[in-house]
């Protein structure tokens, strides 16, 4: 019989065979210093375009003291527990409560950590009779969630109302047959292109059909809307949202998540998701942060229009020089370039280490074999300085890659290894 650790010796996983190569650099990175828009890697300044912190409330004066304040009063401990057993506080309703208000629904319920509890939700929203359908470039988190699923599940191609049509019909019919019921879940912002959800297409399709309707809104939830309140808000169809998702690990700058929804599909949530029935509540420190980061989110409009402000600069600069940034209509900054695994190996430490560029690179399998996705997350607290210095990079490191600098760099190293 074979040990089980056998495999793991001889495949360490689709990224972990990389590990030897990218560990430190390209994967594992530490970026040191306060979180802001230029922080420490490997000893050196650079601009920071990687961090998710849209409105620039990590390292706010006003946040650090609520934060430092809160844990000096209960620690990080506080309240010990799963939120059902002795986990739950006036302060954690509070923030339900006034989460709830800001996005337009009847009700919110808090979670320790955004991608349980999608995982849950979702397995607490279906039966093995119910199908769900859901956008093929749907975050891990809503993966997982339908992997626990027992019944039908099925994928429409990214965006593509025809194949969400043509999919909920395949789901009535099985439907039809178990007496289930359909849930359909998009994202409101795709955190990887920065596109919007399908949100008022899919709504629309409510007329036609009878589903339910889950938004996972981590990247849309304070930087998209009038107010902020999301992706919904943006295109005008928060109440056709049946269940409201998003993280404080974005524009709240914290940890935790919520969903909003009308109160009886909170309260079944409530009893019925099993990552936080059976997981440690939300900490005090969190919760009150979260009232201060939500506070602010309400009451300073100006730290999303300066974000904006960036957003435009940026992308507005990136076309002007004809770069390709797809179709991104949200903060999230995706620049397409042609070339191989190695060339953006190269590539991205010049950018590193000459001149002094730090974002996050996406290569295939995640994207086409070929393409290159260098993806630039501007924030509120980026400068216009920043933004023209990262456009002068990005016209050298494109001359570069044109010219063939990266392939041969490459190479060279590639020989350096074998030899
Ligand atoms: C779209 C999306 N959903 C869910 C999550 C998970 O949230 P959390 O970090 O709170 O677990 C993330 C990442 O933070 C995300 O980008």
């Amino acid at each position: 019989m074979k040990d089980l650790f056998d495999k793991i010796y001889k495949d360490k996983g689709p990224l972990g065979k990389w590990a030897s190569q990218a560990e430190g650099y390209y994967v594992f990175p530490k970026l040191e210093g306060v979180i802001s828009n230029r922080m420490k890697f490997r000893g050196k300044e650079v601009i920071t375009w990687s961090i998710n912190d849209y409105l620039g409330l990590a390292n706010h004066p006003e946040i650090r003291q609520v934060d430092a304040d809160a844990a000096a009063q209960y620690g990080a401990a506080y309240p010990m527990g799963a939120r059902m057993m002795s986990g739950h506080t006036t302060m954690h309703e509070k923030l339900q409560d006034e989460l709830a208000d800001f996005v337009g629904k009847e009700a919110a319920y808090l979670a320790n950590f955004g991608y349980q509890a999608m995982v849950s939700a979702i397995d607490a929203l279906v039966n093995k009779n119910d199908v769900i359908v859901y956008d093929i470039d749907a975050h891990a988190c809503i993966i997982d969630g339908v992997r626990l699923h027992m019944g039908k599940r099925f994928t429409y191609q990214h965006n593509d109302v025809e194949s969400l049509e043509k999919n909920i019909e395949r789901a009535v019919k099985i439907c039809e047959v178990t007496g289930g019921g359909i849930l359909v879940i998009s994202e409101g912002v795709f955190g990887m292109r920065g596109e919007q959800g399908k949100l008022k297409e899919i709504v629309a399709l409510k007329k036609k059909y009878n589903f339910r309707f889950l938004v996972d809104d981590a990247h849309g939830f304070g930087t998209m809307g009038k107010t902020g309140a999301g992706t919904g808000e943006e295109q005008g169809v928060q109440d056709g949202i049946d269940v409201y998702f998003a993280t404080f690990a974005k524009s709240m700058a914290g940890i935790g998540a919520f969903f909003a929804a009308d109160q009886d599909i909170i309260d079944y949530l409530k009893y019925n998701m099993r990552s936080q029935m059976f997981a440690k509540s939300l900490p005090m420190q969190f919760v009150i942060g979260g009232l201060k980061r939500l506070e602010m989110l309400r009451t300073m409009p100006e730290l999303k229009d300066k974000l904006w402000k960036n957003v435009n600069a940026l992308q507005n600069g990136l076309r002007q020089r004809g770069f390709n940034i797809g179709n991104t209509n949200t903060c999230v900054t995706p620049v397409f370039l042609n070339g191989s695994i190695p060339e953006a190996m190269a590539l991205v430490n010049d950018l590193r280490e000459n001149y002094g560029i730090f974002c996050s690179i996406v290569v295939y399998p995640v994207i086409p074999k070929g393409l290159i996705l260098l993806r630039l997350i501007p924030t509120t607290v980026h400068t216009l300085e920043d933004i023209s210095e990262t456009l002068s990079a990005f016209s050298s490191i494109r001359e570069k890659l044109e010219n063939g600098t990266y392939k041969r760099l490459s190479e060279a190293v590639a020989a350096k290894m074998e030899a």
